[in-house]
């Protein structure tokens, strides 16, 4: 596919690779148009369909994730166009119907829709220069894309209030410390990070990753008791899986895995 606001690239050796999505709009920080978002959906929906990928990552550039949503396209939009077209909901849901593990790289701005984006990811890994923030606030609009629910469920109500009442920002260090990303690495290495963290995911067998995935998000949808049933199907479940013999076997003979993905 021809994309003119990402790049798309795959990583890795084995059978399964990575799909690498970077969001491509130097010139306004990666500011998330509906262009942008479409084709995001795109990229997502055709990696994810793909068996030969076994994990994503979204990126942005050095000096930004990405700065929001595209300010100068919101900026006349009035009550017709926000709620007459839900404006936000229709191209920027899809990385939730993502079934594999989708990893944010985050280096530079993740601020407003940026932020909230990587935080639809599964996890972010930051470099050193990474600041997210929800600055929202200060335009006289809060934000929109999830970021006062997801903020204080990764951040707790204190942090998540103090950031989105007052717009201010996050660095890195702040943001490992309150959980709101996994690992902090410098700037020149968080590429290969990245790549690494997806490639250890790819050798492993997809369907007990999507299931753990999808057993982990059940965390934050519903009730213990309903998540930790929901979790306990699933485990049991894999064990009609080849895989879970096939892992099971190469530990109890101290071989490595072979996985077949079924
Ligand atoms: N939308 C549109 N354009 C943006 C943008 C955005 N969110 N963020 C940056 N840009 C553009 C700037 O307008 C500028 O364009 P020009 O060169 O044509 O003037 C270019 O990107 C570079 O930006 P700056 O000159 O401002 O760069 P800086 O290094 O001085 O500052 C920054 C960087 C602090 C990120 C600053 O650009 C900024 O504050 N951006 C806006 C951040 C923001 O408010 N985001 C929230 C958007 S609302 C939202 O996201 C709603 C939601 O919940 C979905």
């Amino acid at each position: 596919m021809i994309f003119e606001n990402i790049i798309t690239s795959l990583h890795g050796e084995g059978e399964r690779k990575t799909g690498l999505i970077t969001l491509n709009r130097p010139k306004q920080l990666n500011a998330l148009n509906d262009a942008l978002m479409d084709e995001l959906g795109s990229a997502l929906r055709a990696f994810d369909a793909d068996a030969g990928i076994g994990c994503i990552v979204i990126t942005g550039s050095e000096k930004a994730f990405a700065a929001g949503a595209d300010i100068s396209a919101m900026a006349k939009f009035n009550l017709t166009d926000t709620y007459g077209s839900d404006f936000i909901t229709r191209n920027w849901e899809t990385i939730r119907s993502i079934r594999k593990p989708v990893i944010a790289a985050v280096a530079g701005f993740a601020l407003g829709g940026g932020c909230e984006l990587a935080m639809m990811c599964d996890f972010i890994i930051a470099a050193d220069t990474a600041k997210f923030g929800q600055p929202e606030i200060k335009l006289g609009i809060i934000p929109g894309a999830g970021g006062t629910q997801r903020l204080p469920r990764a951040v707790g109500k204190a942090k998540a209030m103090d950031m989105v009442l007052t717009g201010r920002m996050m660095d890195a260090t702040e943001a490992e410390r309150t959980g709101l990303v996994s690992r902090v690495v410098p700037l020149a290495e968080l590429m290969s990070v990245a790549l690494a963290a997806a490639q250890s995911i790819n050798e492993l067998s997809g369907m007990s990753v999507m299931m753990a995935k999808e057993s982990v998000n059940r965390a934050f949808e519903g009730t213990l008791a309903d998540g930790v049933m929901f979790e306990r199907r699933l485990f049991h479940s894999l064990f009609a899986t080849v895989d879970q013999k096939e892992g099971m076997d190469a530990f109890l003979n101290k071989r490595k895995p072979v996985f077949v993905q079924r």
